[in-house]
């Protein structure tokens, strides 16, 4: 059987990994600065991690939500405690799609209602009412499109009351920073103002911190940079350091009932003891506060390098913007310097979504290959 032709591949298989590091099948050495889609976030194979995942998988690996998982509540506890929301409810899922899904039903729930205000460029997952909520329209089948969602440009407050004022919308979805579309970061006072009036309107706030989440902007979550609070936040990606999981924070005036939600996966022994291990690591060995700081001189050098028009992000978040499209540029650095970047729906702009745990030494080398990328490019 052949798979699925979807994805366009690289000619790299890689069959090991340490730290920031690959290495594929003919013993080269990788720099990965993209976590497969930001999704390493302690770094690969972490000892810790392998460890306490092969503790349980030798004990038990799954159960159905029919039964008590007591991983489920340590793990919660432990969420609560790193990012402050201790007050908000756990739901667990597998996947960041199904976490946006699950966020936006929750609401649509609560309100009776079935409108969504989300942003230019948006990207929440290609699953029913998540991609009908990323503006991205390739994407989109027409079993997608119910007119559910209208889109405003990010960071615009002008009209952006107006689409409360309709009185039909139940949620407003916006990422805690723009990823896929190439590192867009709402001003604050722009989350401020939809904060208010989301409250003003009895609308829920959904923040999808699937890619910014778990400690990569410097802050557990990015919207907190901004001071405010979600009703709901989504998580995934870097929640798992690779084994699948996702989750919604839910906010104390959501009301649970038997039935409301549910999920075989969700919530399983193996992927709780994965995103407990991650929670451990990020707090033992102060990786938000390390992702905050090592960002820093990182991207005064970035800035400063030919080409380069804007470097937008928070923490190791980071968006490079040059004057030309990267596309060329990003093949360099993987196949002449052996460094994984990412890309954007931003033709001009490289994703940079390293392990929070990168060392400067990392750092530098890519510096060092990009100064000489961009001197032959430009
Ligand atoms: C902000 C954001 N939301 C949702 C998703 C969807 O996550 P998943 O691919 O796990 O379904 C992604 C994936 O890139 C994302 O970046």
């Amino acid at each position: 059987m052949k798979l699925f032709d979807v994805y366009p591949l690289y000619d790299i298989e890689p069959v090991r990994a340490e730290g920031e590091f690959l290495w594929d099948s003919k013993g080269d050495r990788y720099l990965d600065l993209y976590g497969g889609h930001a999704v390493i976030s302690i770094g690969h194979s972490h000892p810790y991690y392998i460890q306490k995942v092969t503790e349980q998988l030798n004990k038990i690996g799954f159960y159905s939500n029919s039964v008590n998982i007591p991983l489920q509540k340590e793990l919660a506890d432990k969420l609560g405690l790193i990012s402050g929301y201790n007050d908000y409810s756990l739901f667990l899922i597998n996947s960041g799609a199904e976490a946006v899904e699950n966020a936006l039903k929750l609401a649509s729930f609560k309100t009776g209602k079935k409108k969504v205000l989300a942003f230019s460029k948006a990207f929440h997952g290609r699953t029913s009412a998540a991609v009908e909520v990323t503006e991205n329209l390739a994407i989109q089948a027409p079993i997608n499109r119910n007119g559910h969602c209208v889109f405003h440009p990010l960071n615009k407050i002008d009209g952006l009351e107006a689409h409360f004022l309709q009185g039909d919308l139940s949620s407003v979805i916006i990422e805690g920073i723009q990823g896929v579309a190439g590192v867009n970061v709402p001003d604050n006072d722009f989350l401020k103002k939809i904060r208010s009036l989301c409250s003003k309107h009895k609308v829920v706030l959904i923040l999808d911190e699937i890619q910014s989440g778990h400690g990569r902007s410097g802050k557990f979550f990015a919207h907190q940079h901004a001071d405010v609070k979600a009703d709901i936040i989504c998580m995934a990606k870097g929640m798992g350091n690779g084994f699948p999981i996702g989750g919604i924070l839910i906010s104390p005036d959501f009301e649970a009932s038997h039935g409301l939600l549910g999920t075989t996966f969700g919530g399983n022994h193996l992927a709780c003891a994965a995103a407990i291990a991650v929670l451990d690591v990020i707090r033992s060995e102060n990786l938000i506060k390390h992702a905050g700081e090592i960002a820093v001189p990182f991207s005064q050098e970035l800035e400063s390098m030919p080409g380069v028009t804007e470097v937008r992000g928070k923490g190791l978040m980071i968006g490079i913007e040059f004057d030309y499209n990267i596309d060329k540029l990003r093949k360099k650095l993987l196949f002449s310097h052996q460094i994984f970047t990412g890309n954007s729906s931003n033709k001009n702009t490289i994703r940079i979504l390293p392990t929070l745990n990168i060392s400067s030494s990392s750092l530098d080398m890519f510096l060092e290959a990009l100064k000489k990328e961009v001197s032959v490019v430009v």
